[in-house]
């Protein structure tokens, strides 16, 4: 039997590729021709699959996404022509929650500026002391977003004796900490604001100036989510005005990042969208597009599928 012909449209790791070319037929943009016959799609939560893409392929039936959000795959697109979507929910959050740490520490504590001074051999020639942060421990914590990761975040919080606080649309049932459910008050109240929210038209621009304002001069932001839910404009603001104390960001609203003003701005630690990239997790991934393709050509239900 002929194996069935998968596209390809974002840029995934080796293990995948191989892993998906030994399983199927495999197809790039590069090698397309005709897109007659293509039924399975693979794309990445950060490339999306817009609507454009889904018009070039006639007998699409299936896809199957390398990540967990998928604010950029128009699934009403998807839902008006019956293609099944899978994706990769939950494997994923200890190692986006493991990156929140490391960026409220690594901006707190200013690690790649000290990492820098030694680098550059300032410390060695000078012997001067270098700058002091802010301590971490025993601070205010406000989580927007308490689903799968935000509550991993504060389970790891818990470990820094934090007092934990969170904003989300209804009450977590048996959730230990406080639900503050004026997005401004908890900004008002905390220290450090994480952002594990989807990003989606509801939370777009949820971070605007307004809650960067209750954030104030000695509040910092980490957003381990979407760039979207934070006005960027309104952050870069904020964050020149010194009106908050610092902000450490692994997305943005148009990504690659490719902004000068933030770039330029010392208050920040800036990463490229890599909460998910470690080994394990990316192999866990690239497992589980497999795994969601094959059942489904199986005639099985997916692993993961996006209601
Ligand atoms: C996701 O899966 O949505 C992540 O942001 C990509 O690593």
């Amino acid at each position: 039997m002929s194996k069935p012909v998968i596209l390809n449209i974002a840029p995934i790791p080796a293990f995948l590729q191989k892993s998906l070319e030994s399983e199927f037929d495999l197809r790039t943009l590069d090698t397309l021709g005709d897109a007659a016959g293509i039924s399975g799609l693979v794309s990445s939560a950060i490339r999306g699959v817009d609507r454009a893409t889904l018009d070039r392929l006639p007998d699409l039936k299936v896809m199957s996404i390398f990540g967990v959000g998928t604010d950029k795959v128009d699934l009403a697109a998807a839902r008006s022509r019956g293609i099944r979507v899978g994706y990769t929910p939950d494997i994923l959050n200890d190692c986006v929650a493991d990156l929140a740490i490391g960026l409220m520490i690594a901006v707190s504590r200013k690690i790649p500026q000290a990492d820098g001074y030694v680098r550059s051999s300032l410390w060695a020639e000078t012997g001067k002391v270098f700058e002091l942060g802010d301590r971490v421990s025993g601070k205010r914590m406000g989580i927007v977003g308490f689903g799968r990761i935000g509550r991993i975040i504060a389970k790891r919080l818990a470990g820094f004796d934090a007092e934990i606080r969170y904003f989300s649309r209804s009450e977590v049932p048996g959730c230990p900490y406080e639900r503050v459910p004026d997005l401004p008050a908890l900004a008002a109240w905390c220290d450090y604001l994480f952002i594990s929210v989807s990003g989606s038209a509801e939370t777009r621009h949820l971070i605007d100036a307004g809650v960067l304002e209750a954030l104030g001069p000695r509040g910092y932001l980490i957003n381990v989510a979407r760039g979207s839910v934070v006005d960027e404009q309104a952050l870069m603001a904020a964050l020149e005005n010194q009106t908050i104390r610092g902000a450490a960001l692994d997305v943005y609203e148009v990504e690659p990042l490719n902004s000068p003003r933030l770039a330029g701005l010392r208050n920040t630690v800036l990463l490229p969208h890599v909460s998910s990239a470690t080994n394990e997790t990316r192999t866990a991934m690239s497992d589980m597009v497999v795994a969601n393709l094959k059942r489904f050509y199986a005639g099985e239900s997916m692993l993961a599928e996006v209601a």
